[in-house]
């Protein structure tokens, strides 16, 4: 096994204005047919605008696993727009052949021109390794200027109303304006070009569609409301200290449906030096909106402040990447005037403590604030304890905002008067045939649930052959209430593959958790006693807690299998925080057991089987280094979204 280390991580500037980068934290398990070897390369991306009079520019990079079979690729992209020039750098694994380093001239200058390099290679680790624009870039020769001036803009978000004005190149006839979208390699990027050609016409790419993995198009007419907008698209919450700030993110991305458009939200409650920070963006339906900086609850004390808005001017509109735009913590010099009311302090997604610490509440200030604020969509589910200080009595931190952006909001401060009671209790069996016969399922324990909680019960099953040992996992509790309360049987892989099927009831009365044994998940299952055995041998394993080891023994796998699996599944929730290792046959048309499920009753899944990002997720940031010794080693007090369970 591989844990995916970024062994040189990133070096940046401030004055380079780029966004930290997410950690992927994959964990990644290499697998395939037995003697295939894996190659490890540099991974990341760089989108950036720079005067001509940098370059040439150089960059370290950050690295990763491939699967059996991929190589290494490379793929820089170089657009010059008289003084100005765009870079973009993408490097990853591929699953292309090989292809010897290539310089293309897409369209030649003076003017606009873009050039381009491309290489895919597998003859070793990190042979993917171009490090500065140098093959790439020669000086601009002196050209003749002409007399036309055209506007000059290189842009990812939107031109000036008045660009600046540049003198074309003698010959030179027509001003061109248009947008260049990049997609793919973890690249997703429009860019506003506005520059000297020597012809009319939207044809910037000289007819180029496609740069190593990056798909390349060009529009130059405005939006027509009947195409389809792209959006950034993530949803998160943290919480964080006051001395984080300003906090900064990059997010994934979606296409969204006809006429939708893209919204931004940032939620932040703050409480004394404690922070909760909610984001969510993505594609709505709701109607455009201007950015709105919202004071639900003014401070000091507990306050909540909103940001929130609503485009479809271009892709990628809802690029607010900082709070830096809408909140700066209160400064020293207006530190409140502390009063003599002590309260407690607690801003918790789980359990407050149970004596938390005290906090001095500011003067004037006369209450104990005691409730759990509950936030519901744009990806966020989330029932967040506050303890803090309040001008008055009651329940009321909200101030009566019921909706934030595509959020219902919600507060609850009951004690537990209209709260359930449920079954709680954690299982797991390892051993033979648990797909065939039911085990029993009674939980010893009850719980008191908190106030707006049901009660749940999940089982899941993972059975990798006929006789072979298979593993199931079961939890009993009160959990935060899901849509739909009808009992639910899953199969996720059905024989010939591993099997991995699941079971999960929400209900909302007391006890009503109450399934004695595994007959609910078994009675939905099918697989024969004696399947006819293939040809191929892979080793087979179920693992509670770790991952297989290397010694699993082999078995014949069934008839219609291609290819060994290895793998993950690590479980969260509903008192588990445990990895299953799975190995065992797949057909091929199966790699993946979960099929990107996040979510299996209580339990939040993630698979890890390869190490490849997911498309749409940003890829880490190149580390720049321009000249030498320039930089310094920061992580620019940004922070970093996990940038999974955001994509569908
Ligand atoms: C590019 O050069 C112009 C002047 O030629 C300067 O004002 C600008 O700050 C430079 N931009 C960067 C990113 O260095
Ligand atoms: C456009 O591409 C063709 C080859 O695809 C090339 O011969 C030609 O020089 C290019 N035009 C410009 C202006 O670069
Ligand atoms: C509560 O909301 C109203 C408007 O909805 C606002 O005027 C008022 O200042 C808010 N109260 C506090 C304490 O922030």
């Amino acid at each position: 096994m591989h844990y995916l280390v970024r062994e040189s991580v990133v070096d940046f500037c401030h004055h380079l204005d780029m966004s930290p980068a997410p950690l992927l934290a994959f964990l990644g398990v290499t697998f395939l047919l037995p003697g295939a070897q894996t190659l490890r390369c540099q991974w990341g991306t760089i989108e950036t605008v720079r005067n001509v009079s940098e370059l040439p520019l150089e960059w370290t990079t950050s690295q990763t696993d491939c699967e059996a079979d991929e190589g290494c690729r490379e793929t820089l992209v170089l657009i010059e727009n008289g003084p100005q020039v765009t870079l973009v750098l993408t490097k990853g694994c591929t699953e292309e052949k090989d292809q010897e380093a290539k310089i293309t001239e897409h369209r030649a200058g003076p003017g606009l021109s873009i050039i381009s390099y491309t290489r895919v290679c597998r003859h070793e680790d990190f042979c993917n390794n171009l490090p500065t624009t140098t093959p790439l870039w020669a000086p601009p020769s002196a050209t003749v200027p002409g007399t036309l001036q055209c506007p000059l803009c290189f842009s990812r978000g939107d031109c000036p109303e008045n660009p600046p004005k540049q003198i074309c190149p003698a010959g030179y006839t027509h001003c061109y304006n248009g947008v260049l979208k990049f997609r793919g390699g973890g690249i997703a990027s429009n860019l506003r070009v506005q520059g000297c050609m020597p012809q009319p016409g939207c044809n910037l790419l000289n007819g180029t569609q496609v740069i190593g993995p990056m798909d390349v198009s060009e529009n130059c007419s405005p939006k027509s409301g009947v195409e389809v907008l792209d959006c950034k698209r993530e949803s998160s919450e943290t919480v964080r200290n006051v001395s984080t700030f300003p906090v900064e993110w990059t997010a994934g991305w979606q296409t969204c449906e006809i006429g939708e458009g893209c919204q931004d939200t940032v939620l932040l409650i703050v409480n004394g030096a404690q922070v909760e920070v909610v984001i969510t963006k993505g594609c709505t339906e709701a109607k455009d909106q201007e950015p709105r900086v919202t004071w639900h609850r003014k401070g000091p004390g507990l306050s909540v402040v909103s940001y929130t808005r609503v485009c479809r001017h271009r892709d990628f509109c809802n690029d607010l990447s900082t709070t830096e735009a809408f909140w700066t913590p209160p400064s020293s010099a207006d530190a409140k005037v502390p009063g003599t009311l002590h309260c407690p302090l607690c801003l918790s997604r789980g359990d407050c403590p149970e004596s938390p610490p005290q906090q001095i509440c500011p003067a004037g200030y006369t209450h104990c604030y005691n409730g759990v604020v509950r936030l519901r969509g744009g990806g966020i589910i989330s029932n967040l304890r506050v303890q803090g200080c309040m001008p008055q009595p009651g329940c009321n931190l909200l101030n009566g905002t019921q909706v934030i952006g595509p959020m219902d909001v919600s507060e609850s401060c009951s004690p537990q008067s209209d709260t359930l009671t449920c079954h709680l209790g954690v299982m797991w069996r390892v051993r033979r045939d648990l797909s065939q016969e039911p085990v029993d399922w009674e939980a010893s324990a009850l719980q008191e649930c908190n106030p707006g909680e049901v009660c749940q019960e999940t089982l899941l099953l993972a059975d990798p052959a006929p006789g072979q040992k298979s593993l199931l996992v079961g939890s009993k509790g009160c959990s935060s209430p899901e849509r739909g309360n009808a009992p639910t049987v899953s199969i996720h892989s059905s024989f010939p593959a591993i099997i991995v099927a699941s079971y999960a009831r929400f209900c909302s009365s007391n006890l009503c958790n109450s399934a004695s044994d595994s007959s609910v998940l078994l009675t939905s299952l099918s697989r024969p006693d004696a399947p006819v055995l293939g040809y191929l041998q892979c080793p087979v394993c179920v693992q509670f807690g770790e991952s297989c080891s290397q010694d699993s023994s082999v078995i014949t796998c069934p008839a219609n299998t291609t290819h060994c699996y290895k793998g993950d599944i690590e479980t969260r929730g509903g008192g588990f925080f445990a990895t299953f290792g799975i190995q065992g046959c797949m057909p091929a048309s199966s790699r993946s057991l979960l099929k990107k499920v996040q979510k299996i009753g209580v339990f939040s899944v993630e698979e890890h089987r390869s190490t490849r990002p997911r498309s749409g997720a940003p890829a880490p940031y190149l580390a720049w280094a321009v000249g030498l010794g320039s930089c310094v080693a920061l992580w620019c007090g940004g922070f970093h979204l996990p940038a999974k369970s955001i994509f569908p």
